[in-house]
């Protein structure tokens, strides 16, 4: 659905983005995460026809950004790291005044407007002055001008930051539910947020994509060995015995002991969680917890991008 490749772009002398290519699948949520500066707002730019690239080229639902933009701004929804924000007007009047711009047809307007009020769940507030809403309820009437028209394709800047907690499980629920009928991608350089949002993610860092996979396999990736924390009732030299006699440990640790429990780490070469309760079992040491020990996004994050610094 949407192809990117090798763009880039200057501003000036300053290089922001170098050969960024990445592709992403209809109805896919794909999450564009980097630090500050990385280069994501510079590409979702380019991808919403804002401004041209330097060079490279990339399509949106087969329409070439630079030779057919006025196709791509058709069937693409964009919410900018700064959403235009009209205060005065009433959500529901300034919806309408989107939809007239984007070229909607009188006829059709309010059933746009309806569409996107019930879709970023604005029901309640339609009636009311922008410039009075709080920062979470801005942000859906930023999200649903995005939505208007029935985009293909929407591309979301950073959508929830600033916002509470509260808020951002609500805006993060909302984008969920658009997969499937729309095709996203979502800027963020909070790690949980593409995490828990986005299907894949392609990381970028200093204007490059550094790596790209799903969630899940970056954290295969990174990690060449499994982690284990287990709690264990008993002795200590008698734990690392029950563990150490098996093979392919490659350590463990005890971390701490309270009231004769054991918090132990273990790193293994495969997964050895049915051996180690057995061997512990069998020594009579009472197994109170197992669980595998994930390597987060964040860790990824930071080592694929402090491994590129100075490439
Ligand atoms: N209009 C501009 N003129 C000059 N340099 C710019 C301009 N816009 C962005 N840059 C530079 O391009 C680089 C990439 O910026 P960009 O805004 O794309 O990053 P970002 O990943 O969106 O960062 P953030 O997380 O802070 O929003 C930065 O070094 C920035 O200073
Ligand atoms: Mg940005």
């Amino acid at each position: 659905m949407i192809e990117v490749k090798d763009l880039t772009r200057y501003y000036g002398q300053k290089r922001a983005i170098s050969n960024v290519s990445f592709n992403v699948q209809k109805g896919e949520i794909l999450g564009l995460l980097g630090p500050n500066a990385a280069g994501k707002t510079t590409t979702m730019r380019i991808l919403t026809c804002y401004m041209p690239p330097t060079s490279g080229t990339a399509t949106i639902g087969g329409y070439d950004i630079f030779e057919q933009s006025m196709e791509v701004r058709t069937i693409t929804g964009y919410l900018p790291e700064n959403p235009p924000i009209y205060p005065d007007l009433e959500v529901n009047d300034y919806l309408k005044f989107v939809a007239k711009i984007k070229g909607v047809e009188k006829n059709r307007i309010e059933k746009e407007v309806d569409a996107a009020v019930e879709k970023a769940s604005l029901g309640d507030v339609r009636n009311r002055v922008i410039g009075k809403l709080s920062k979470g309820y801005k942000q859906r009437v930023g999200l649903a001008q995005s939505l208007i028209n029935n985009p293909q394709v929407v591309i979301l800047d950073e959508p929830t930051v600033g916002l509470d907690p509260k808020q951002i499980i609500e805006i993060r629920e909302l984008i969920r539910s658009l997969k499937g009928e729309h095709t996203i991608i979502l800027s963020s350089h909070i790690l949980p947020e593409v995490e828990q949002t986005c299907e894949r993610v392609v990381i970028i860092s200093n204007g490059r994509v550094v790596a790209e996979d799903t969630p899940e396999n970056l954290t295969t990736r990174m990690r060449g060995s499994e982690r284990v924390q287990l709690e264990v009732e008993g002795d200590e030299d008698a734990i690392k015995k029950a563990l150490g006699s098996l093979p392919d440990i490659l350590s463990t640790r005890i971390e701490t002991k309270d009231n004769g429990v054991c918090k132990v780490v273990v790193e293994s070469k495969s997964d050895l969680r049915k051996e180690m309760a057995k061997s512990l079992v069998d020594s009579n040491l009472g197994l109170l917890e197992l669980h595998p020990d994930k390597a987060t996004l964040e860790d990824i994050f930071l080592h694929l991008t402090t491994k590129e610094e100075g490439a």
